[in-house]
Parts: structure tokens; C-alpha cells; sequence
């Protein structure tokens, strides 16, 4: 069992650092950790922020543990060179489409979340965004007009395929659940939109026991911190996506401790090839400083398991070692603690 770790850049480097020293703790026979350059951090050694021999070492592994990329200094770069594209390259590359992003209120956080206690107790959702379309990957450019004056634009699109494949992820991942799935798209003003929810109409004949809704994406972003208890399964595109999961975060108390997957179709022996990585960024902020959160990329480090290696058990011990350590009060500075990042992966493997 082969796992690339690209740690990248900022506080990727060091909230990876504990995710493997979780993996480690687990002791997994067979397991083996291998390591390479992404995002600012290849840019400076290797010229690139998404070397081709990263590339190949994910795309040889049975699974990539990501931490985050992202640097200030990068961001006069040509697009093509700045490190965001090294995990917009591994997606598409890898045809890693489809996005899964649980957001639950872990028990005693209540207090934490930027919603009420009552309402943040009932979040228990899963946005699945789909990663490989949409506005992010169409043709993009600031042009000079005749008189001048400049004009950005970028081409949001999706085909129907892309749409349909992402909506079978979401079906069958709310069959798994609470059998209700809430598409959200902008169809009164978008076309690409209404393509969205023509197609995930017809893919929801095929799942006649799922409870299909609609929701414009203005409204399910009151909704969600309205009444996030009506949600179960989200699908959603790429950039909307991005946007209600940040959201979604601060309504369980913090974007340090959401985690997500990224998963295509490839099968390799254990399980499905996939991307963990925490939805954050590499927080500049406050890198370097042991204040960073871990707990997002332990418990993507915990949906590898699961979904790329069948380590079910294993996964659910991580889940539940994270959860334990929250109950007991290791917060870190994000949750209004003063845990650092280390002493929050000490916790963590000490519950194992
Ligand atoms: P960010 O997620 O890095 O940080 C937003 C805020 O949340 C900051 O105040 C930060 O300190 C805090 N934060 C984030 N993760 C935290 C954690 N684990 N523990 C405690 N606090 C945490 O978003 P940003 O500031 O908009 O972007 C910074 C850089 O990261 C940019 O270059 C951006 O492009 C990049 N980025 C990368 C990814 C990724 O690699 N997948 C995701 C988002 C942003
Ligand atoms: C995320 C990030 C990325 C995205 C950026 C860094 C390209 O915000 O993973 O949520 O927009 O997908
Ligand atoms: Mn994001």
C-alpha cells in the first residue's frame, strides 16, 4: 500500500506532519510513505509547482495524503506557475472528480460553531463538489479592448457527462445516508446551470428511493447557516462548492477540522485512488508557528483509509481519537484553545 505525501506549502507542511505521524502510530503492515515536492515549495527547488516526477509518484500510489499550497510571494507568477496549479493539475490529471466534504458537529462543540448551539447540533451534511469543471478549467484571459481598457473573463461550462458523473457520486453517496439529496446551481440566471439540473433530473430516475431538491445557491447559502439540519447530501459544482464548504466549516466550529476526498473512478487493489487533503489553505498567517489545526488532515488521512485502502476500522479508530481528544477539551487555537499543532497530534496518537 503506497501512499505519495505531498505536504506543500505554509502550514501544509506541518499539519501533514502529524497526519503521518498518526499513520505511523497505526503501525500498518505493508504501508509505505513516500514523499515529493508540490506547489511553491517544487517551484523553488524544481522550477515548477507541479513537477512531473510528483505527478508520476501520485499517479503510481494507491493513494496521495495533501497538505496545502499556497503562497503570497507566487502570486505575480504567470497562472501556470503559481502553486494553486499543482492541486488543480493533480485533479484533472488524475480525473479525481468528484469532491466529498462531510461537515458533522463533533459532540461538545456546540459552543464553537458560529451558529447557535441548537441549530449547530443538528448539522450532519456532505457536500460532494464536483473538481474537474466548471469556471476553473475553461479558457481564461485579461485582454486589452481597442479603447484600452482591459477586460478578465473566464468560460464556465460543463458537458453533460461531466454533470451526470458527478451526480451518480451524489445518488449513491446519499443512499449510503439519509436518502436526500439537495442539488444547488444558479439555473434562474446560469445556462450552465440549467444543463446542471436538467441532468441531475434524469440521473434521479435511476434512484427512485433518493428525495431530489433544488435549491439556488443564493438561498442554500442562508439556508446553511439558517436551518443546516435539512441538508444531507449537497451536490454542487466546483465553484460553488469551494464557497459552501469554507461556509460549512464555521458552522462545526472551524476550517481546521474539515476534511475531504477526492475521488475518480480508478480502482487499484484495496479500494478507489484518491486525494485526502483538509479544505484549508496554507494559512501564511500563521505557518510556521505550531498554530496551525491538524485535525482537518488527520481526518483526511482517516478517509484514505477508508475509501483508498478498506481500513475501515483503522479509519473509524483516527475518527474516533480525534473526536475523543476534542471531548476532552484539546482545542487548538482556531477552536479558542491553546493547542499547538504538535501537542494536537500527540493527542490524537496517544487516543488511538
Ligand atoms: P486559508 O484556508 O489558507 O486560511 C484562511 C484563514 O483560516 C486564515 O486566517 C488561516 O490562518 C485560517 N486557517 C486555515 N487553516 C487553518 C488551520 N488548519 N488551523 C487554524 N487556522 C487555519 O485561506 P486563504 O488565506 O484564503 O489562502 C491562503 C493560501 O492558501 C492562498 O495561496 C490560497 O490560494 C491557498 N489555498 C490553498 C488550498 C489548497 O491547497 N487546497 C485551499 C485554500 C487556499
Ligand atoms: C480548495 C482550494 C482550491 C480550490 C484552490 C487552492 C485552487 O480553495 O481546495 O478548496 O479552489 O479548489
Ligand atoms: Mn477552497
Amino acid at each position: 500500500m503506497k501512499i505519495a505525501v505531498l505536504p506543500g506549502d505554509g502550514i501544509g507542511q506541518e499539519v501533514t506532519q502529524e497526519a503521518v505521524r498518526v499513520l505511523e502510530a497505526l503501525d500498518l503492515p505493508g504501508l509505505s510513505l513516500e514523499w515529493a515536492d508540490v506547489g511553491a515549495t517544487a517551484y523553488r527547488a524544481h522550477g515548477h509547482p507541479l513537477p512531473p516526477a510528483t505527478l508520476e509518484l501520485a499517479r503510481g500510489a494507491d493513494a496521495i495524503l495533501f497538505g496545502a499550497v499556497g503562497d503570497f510571494d507566487c502570486d505575480h507568477l504567470e497562472r501556470h506557475l503559481r502553486p494553486e496549479q499543482a492541486i488543480l493539475g493533480l485533479r484533472s490529471e488524475l480525473t479525481l472528480f468528484a469532491n466529498l466534504r462531510p461537515a458533522t458537529l463533533f459532540d461538545g462543540l456546540e459552543g464553537m460553531s458560529a451558529l447557535r448551539p441548537e441549530i449547530a447540533r443538528q448539522i450532519d451534511l456532505v457536500i460532494v463538489r464536483e473538481l474537474n469543471g466548471d469556471v476553473y478549467f475553461g479558457d481564461k484571459a485579461i485582454e486589452t479592448l481597442p479603447d484600452g481598457e482591459r477586460r478578465g473573463w473566464d468560460m464556465m461550462s460543463y458537458t453533460e457527462s461531466e454533470v451526470r458523473r458527478i451526480a451518480h457520486v451524489a445518488f449513491r453517496a446519499a443512499r449510503g445516508r439519509k436518502e436526500r439529496l439537495c442539488s444547488v446551481d444558479k439555473a434562474n440566471v446560469l445556462e450552465t446551470s440549467q444543463l446542471w439540473r436538467d441532468v441531475v433530473i434524469e440521473v434521479a430516475k435511476e434512484y427512485p428511493d433518493v428525495t431530489l431538491d433544488h435549491m439556488y445557491v443564493d438561498n442554500a447559502a442562508m439556508q446553511l447557516v439558517k436551518n443546516p439540519g435539512q441538508f444531507d447530501v449537497v451536490v454542487t459544482g466546483n465553484l460553488f462548492g469551494d464557497i459552501l464548504s469554507d461556509q460549512a466549516s464555521m458552522c462545526v466550529g472551524s476550517i481546521g477540522l474539515l476534511a475531504s476526498a477526492a475521488l475518480g473512478e480508478r480502482q487499484t487493489e484495496y479500494g478507489t485512488f484518491g486525494l485526502y487533503e483538509p479544505i484549508h489553505g496554507s494559512a501564511p498567517d500563521i505557518a510556521g508557528q505550531d498554530k496551525a489545526n491538524p485535525m482537518a488532515t488527520i481526518l483526511s488521512a482517516a478517509m484514505l483509509l477508508r475509501h483508498s485502502l478498506g481500513l475501515v476500522d483503522q479509519a473509524d479508530c483516527i475518527e474516533a481519537a480525534v473526536s475523543g481528544a476534542l471531548a476532552d477539551g484539546v482545542l487548538g487555537l482556531d477552536l479558542g484553545g491553546e493547542a499547538g499543532t504538535r501537542e494536537i497530534g500527540d493527542a490524537v496518537i496517544s487516543r488511538l
